[in-house]
Formats: C-alpha cells, structure tokens, sequence
C-alpha cells in the first residue's frame, strides 16, 4: 500500500545509509543528481526495477539509464570503445550517458533495457547519487523522479508534489545543479541533447577535433548547425540508432506471438498469468509487478526454446500493467 507522502530525509551518513537499506530491500528512493533527481532502485533486481515503473505510472516501458561508481563499474556492465573511453574519461563523473553494448555477464535486469542488447550508463558527480551507489553496492536504475508525463524535478519537494505515497522516501539535498537531464550519445549521435554540449563532445573524441568527424551527428549538433535530434538517424557504422522516447525497436521475438491466450495451440509455448498456468506463469498469483520483472525474461526463453510460437495469457490494464500491455503489443507486431 502506498501512503500519501513520501518521507523526506536531508542529505547525512544516517539518511543514505538507510536509502541503502531499502534498495537492498528491493525498494525504490529519490535521489539527487547533477542533473535532475532520479528514482532508483537496485539495477540487478527485475522486481524492484518493476516498481520504479508502478510508481512512475508509466504506459510503456522506456529503458531506463544505470548509475554507476566510475568507469571500472561501468566496465563491467558495458563493452567500450575508444570513443567511449575518450569520453568517459573527458566527462566522467559528470552529466553525460553513453548508450553501450551490454554485457552477457552483466547481471543487470532485462526489464532494466527493455530488453535491447544496448544500455544506456553514466557515472554521475553528485554526492547523494554516488554515497547511495556506495553504501548500496548496486549499479542503480534511475529515470527522472517524476510521474509519467510530469517535468524532470529539481527538487525534493518538486519529487513529492509529483509521486506523493508513491516513493516511500527522498532523499533531501537541495536543488540539482543542471536541472536538465544528461546529454545521451551512442557511437558519435547524440540522442538527448543536454548539459554536456555538441562542441565539448566533438573537442575529447579522437581523431583531432573537427576533420576527421565531419559527417557525425554530434559534428552536425555543434555551434553553427545546432538542433535537435529527430527520430532514427543512421550511427556511423551504418545501423541505425533511434531517439529515446521512440524507441519502437525495443526487442521483440521473432517468433509469432498470440496475445490474449487462454490455451496453448499445438506448436505453442504458453507464458500464463493468473489463473492461466501456462508453460511458464509470469505471475501465478496474478502480481502485476512480478508480472513487469518476469516479462522479458519469460519472452527472451520462449523466443529461445523448442517451441515453434509463443502464446501469452491476458494480463489486466491496471497500474503497471497498461505497460506490460503495450510492451505486448508491439512484441507481437509484425
Ligand atoms: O540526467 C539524467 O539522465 C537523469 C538522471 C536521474 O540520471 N535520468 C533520466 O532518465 O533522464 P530517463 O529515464 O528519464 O531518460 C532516459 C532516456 C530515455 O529517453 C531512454 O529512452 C533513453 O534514455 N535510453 C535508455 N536506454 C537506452 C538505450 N539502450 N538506447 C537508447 N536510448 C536509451
Ligand atoms: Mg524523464
């Protein structure tokens, strides 16, 4: 159950020490970044990355950005290239996220990525962000500490007018410096624009300045030919890579998926839900939250086992669900 107002904690040893215990817990806490305040929770837990969705209200499951200590974290998680050593070296802790490959190994929930091969991570400056890092010894999941729809909040009271009950504590430490949210680049495209320009991207990557990365989306975003990214644009490497918020690449199987199942059809792998059993149950209790942490996971198996198609029980609307709902829909689009 949530209460109608989140506990509020100033920034101390005592406050951070306890946000840790709840991420341990699988919990979810407001917390400060140079940027906007995020709300996070325990990046290797589907369960508790489910509930920063709940909690945001968010209709669909967009893939969220991983917080981590410094680039040796960061290295464990993601694989880097020379681009993006460049740059985790030039910004790094700072407002700049790198959209990477994930590794195999990583341990970071799928629910975390939406399920993509790519995850977006960045070493933030911030004292609060990095002391709940530390004392939590997590990699943090973290989008803006807002409801779905809302404005990024910069501060803690902003946080509590927008997720009330919703997140059980913040953690107070003023207004956030940028008050935007971090600049977002995969390969040389920059996907968000944000406090870490264009122009200071183009000076730290390789390759001497300007020349060589004429033809680059973050060439083309810096001083005279300024402007937002707009939908999928080609990355240097010939594969396209799409701005967040459009993303309706997110993985999907390849084999076909019925929605709506009550029974498997021959040929069929049933992931169940509720009083539907299934092969598989996503949630046999019918826990919608459980359902989100399972959902990729569950899909990713099936896509992968003997069976020749995948068919998935009727999961409800509410909460979180409206999510799990979408991310079906588009699953199943072909
Ligand atoms: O400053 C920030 O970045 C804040 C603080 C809390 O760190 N976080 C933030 O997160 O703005 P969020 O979830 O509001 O925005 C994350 C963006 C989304 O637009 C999402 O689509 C994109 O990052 N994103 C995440 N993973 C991605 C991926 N693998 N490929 C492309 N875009 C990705
Ligand atoms: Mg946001």
């Amino acid at each position: 159950m949530t209460r109608p107002h989140p506990r509020i904690l100033p920034y101390g040893t005592a406050a951070i020490a306890e946000a840790a215990t709840l991420i341990r817990a699988g919990g979810i806490v407001a917390v400060p970044t140079e940027t906007v305040y995020g709300l996070a929770a325990d990046a290797t837990n589907a369960e508790a990355v489910a509930r920063i969705y709940a909690a945001k209200g968010r209709p669909s499951f967009n893939p969220l950005i991983v917080h981590v200590a410094d680039l040796a974290a960061a290295e464990r998680i993601a694989v880097f290239d020379a681009d993006a050593l460049a740059l985790a070296a030039a910004f790094w802790p700072g407002p700049l996220t790198l959209v990477l490959p994930v590794r195999a190994e990583s341990g970071i929930a799928a629910l975390v990525t939406a399920g993509l091969d790519t995850i977006a991570i960045r070493v933030p400056r911030h004292r609060s962000m990095q002391g709940l890092i530390a004392a939590s010894e997590r990699p943090l999941a973290a989008p803006s500490a807002n409801a779905s729809g809302g404005i990024s909040p910069t501060t803690a009271a902003h946080v509590a007018a927008s997720l009330g009950g919703n997140v059980p504590l913040i953690l107070d430490d003023g207004a956030t410096e940028a008050g935007l949210e971090s600049t977002i680049v995969a390969g040389r495209t920059i996907l968000r624009p944000g406090p870490v320009t264009a122009d200071a991207l183009l000076n730290h990557l390789p390759g001497e300045g300007r020349g060589p990365i004429g033809t680059s989306d973050v060439a083309r975003h810096s001083a005279d030919h300024h402007r937002p990214p707009i939908g999928p644009r080609p990355s240097p490497g010939g594969r396209a890579v799409t701005a967040p918020g459009q993303l309706d690449s997110h993985y999907a199987p390849s084999k076909v998926l019925r929605l709506n199942a009550i029974d498997a059809d021959r040929d069929e792998w049933l992931i169940g839900f509720g009083d539907v059993a299934g092969d598989v149950s996503l949630s046999a209790s019918g826990n919608l939250v459980k359902a989100a942490a399972r959902l990729f996971d569950l899909l990713h198996a099936a896509d992968a086992n003997a069976s020749a198609r995948i068919a998935i029980a009727p999961i409800p609307f509410d909460g979180i669900g409206e999510a799990i709902n979408d991310r079906l829909r588009r699953a199943a689009h072909r």
